[in-house]
């Protein structure tokens, strides 16, 4: 029997949940499809806090909050997004602390807000730094009360297209083998990020950027696919992040030569100067030979045991697992990794695509809010605002729709078909080694320094890859919990992915937020590059072309901290 629903979220994280809950509150009968069970998605790696302009521990407002941001972005965010977000992200986080958020609180009861990075005053609320699990946990809570049905354990491979536009997914089923169809009025993607293009990453293995290479595969676009974040601090070799608040509590860096590195990078605003500067800082120290093996050093001491224990316990536990470090007593050795990426499935600030009944929000998604370089703490806010403007926009597009969702059955058919030929074949290469190198060759060549030719030596490796891919091996044919072929066909998706970031990289001559060419073009160039790189996939190549950024009022000015 064929299921079907009116709207279908695919991925489950922050953006998933929120935008399933609207939808279901305005009325849809919704569900939710996830390579994973809710409460373990990646959303929860977002640790150090959401940002709203509350104004609890200093001046703020959201005009302020907006003004950060596209400086933040480099001049690249679209404006009037970025004020819709900042003017509701104080509601939003209303919202969640009825739901049940329990943010930590001044010694008046409100709730506290810390310094991060990029931002002109204290705006990141927090729970200690596990904010972005504990906002999971509160969200599936209200999934629940709301008997919201999650195919868990489904993994997403094909969106089926036809006559009215996106119809549904068709999906194989990890638990139990199969490839099983959920037909839907409108699908909206929420999948999250890409970062396991890379080798050294914030990212859990589920990040490998599905929803953006289903997208692809569907004939959208994917807009500014270039720029992808590094997160400062990441623990070698394991990726896992030091959460950026550290830096907001007055943690601070010292290379190998004990020096607080930062003052000659960004003099006034130091560790809390926006991600892409305190990165390119890191690598240049380390580049330049002044790292304690490839990193450099990250020292909270001073926050003393009480502070580190009621405000950095998770910070503590990973040090002392992933590190060997006490951070009570040690500096924890700390580099930059990729972390998350600004590009995307190009939408309105309603979550709309181009393609009938799609629909996007959160990480999978380019808005475009964060332009360049995103300011931490912008991420978790995004999944929430533009969660549930999706949610509510793909309810009312399902409810004005009288015809019944359904896939047709030669769709199916014919994904069958391929699946099938996939798991007969018996000889080729197992994925792993494709998937190392890629890892590997992007870190080298388009990692926080990037330069002509290294992209296009990366193309090439690309290619290579690429071919090497169309003969993948999948060894298991078993049924139950295949993940050898899960991993092959994310491996798809990645390569794809990974062509249109670095082609969308080679044509951006220029150095701006997280694209940074301090050899062949080292200043923004925004006579010829204030505009957004928009990628497709046509005859198994990238088509690149070029849209405005949509400017409200901030001119670009010299941007520094
Ligand atoms: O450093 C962090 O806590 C990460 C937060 C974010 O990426 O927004």
């Amino acid at each position: 029997m064929e299921i079907s629903h009116d709207v279908l979220v695919i991925g489950a994280g922050c953006a998933g949940m929120r935008a399933a809950i609207e939808a279901h509150d305005a009325g849809a009968d919704v569900a939710l499809v996830s390579k994973l069970h809710p409460t373990r998605s990646h959303s929860g790696a977002a640790r150090g806090g959401i940002n709203a302009a509350l104004g609890n521990a200093g001046e703020d407002s959201p005009e302020q909050h907006a003004a950060d941001t596209v400086k933040g972005s480099d001049y690249l965010g679209d404006q009037d997004a970025i004020e819709l977000f900042c003017n509701e992200a104080p509601g939003d986080i209303y919202e969640l602390e009825r739901w049940g958020a329990l943010f930590d609180r001044t010694e008046e009861g409100r709730l506290a807000q810390r310094p991060f990075g990029g931002a002109g005053a204290p705006r990141t609320v927090y729970v200690a730094d596990v904010t972005g699990h504990v906002l999971l946990q509160v969200l599936y809570e209200q999934l629940l009360a709301r008997d919201i049905q999650v195919y868990e354990e489904y993994f997403v491979w094909r969106l089926v297209l036809g006559d009215r536009g996106c119809e549904g997914v068709l999906a194989w089923d990890l638990p139990r083998g199969g490839l099983k169809a959920i037909a839907a009025k409108a699908v909206i993607l929420a999948t999250g990020g890409s970062g396991r293009v890379y080798r050294g990453t914030t990212n859990a293995y589920a990040c490998t950027g599905d929803g953006m290479a289903l997208a692809l595969r569907a004939g959208l676009a994917l807009k500014d696919s270039e720029f992808m974040q590094f997160h400062p601090t990441t623990i070698f070799p394991s990726g896992l992040v030091v959460t950026e608040a550290v830096r907001g509590e007055g943690g601070f860096l010292l290379n190998s030569e004990g020096e607080h590195f930062m003052s000659r990078y960004a003099p006034e605003a130091m560790e809390l100067a926006s991600r892409d500067v305190v990165s390119r800082a890191e690598q240049t120290e380390i580049d330049e030979g002044r790292s304690v093996d490839g990193s450099v050093l990250l020292d909270m001491r001073h926050f003393g045991p009480e502070k580190t224990v009621e405000r950095f316990h998770g910070t503590r536990d990973l040090a002392l697992t992933y590190a060997g470090v006490d951070p009570l007593t040690e500096p924890i050795p700390v580099r930059p990794g990729a972390h998350y990426h600004m590009g995307g499935v190009a939408t309105d600030v309603d979550g709309c695509t181009t393609l009938e009944n799609v629909f996007a929000a959160g990480e999978v998604a380019c808005v475009s809010l964060h332009g360049a370089n995103r300011l931490g703490g912008n991420s978790l806010m995004e999944t929430i605002v533009f969660g549930r403007r999706a949610g509510r926009a793909a309810a009312g597009r399902a409810l004005a729709s009288t015809a019944a969702a359904e896939i047709a059955p030669a769709a199916r058919a014919d994904a069958e078909r391929e699946l099938a030929q996939l798991l007969d074949r018996r000889e080729g290469e197992r994925p792993r080694a494709i998937r190392d190198e890629l890892g590997a060759s992007m870190h080298e060549n388009f990692g926080v320094f990037r330069e002509e030719g290294e992209m296009r030596r990366q193309l090439e490796i690309l290619e290579s890859l690429r071919e090497r891919y169309r003969h993948v091996l999948v060894d298991d044919r078993s049924e139950i919990f295949n993940s050898d072929l899960t991993q092959a066909l994310e491996l798809g998706y990645q390569l794809d992915l990974a062509v249109c970031m670095v082609s969308a990289g080679l044509e951006r001559r220029e150095s701006r937020g997280a694209h940074s060419r301090p050899k062949d073009f080292p200043a923004r160039d925004d006579e010829n590059f204030l505009k957004h790189s928009l990628v497709r996939w046509k005859d198994d190549r990238p088509q690149l072309s070029w849209e405005p950024v949509r400017i409200t009022k901030w001119q670009p000015q010299d941007r520094s901290y």
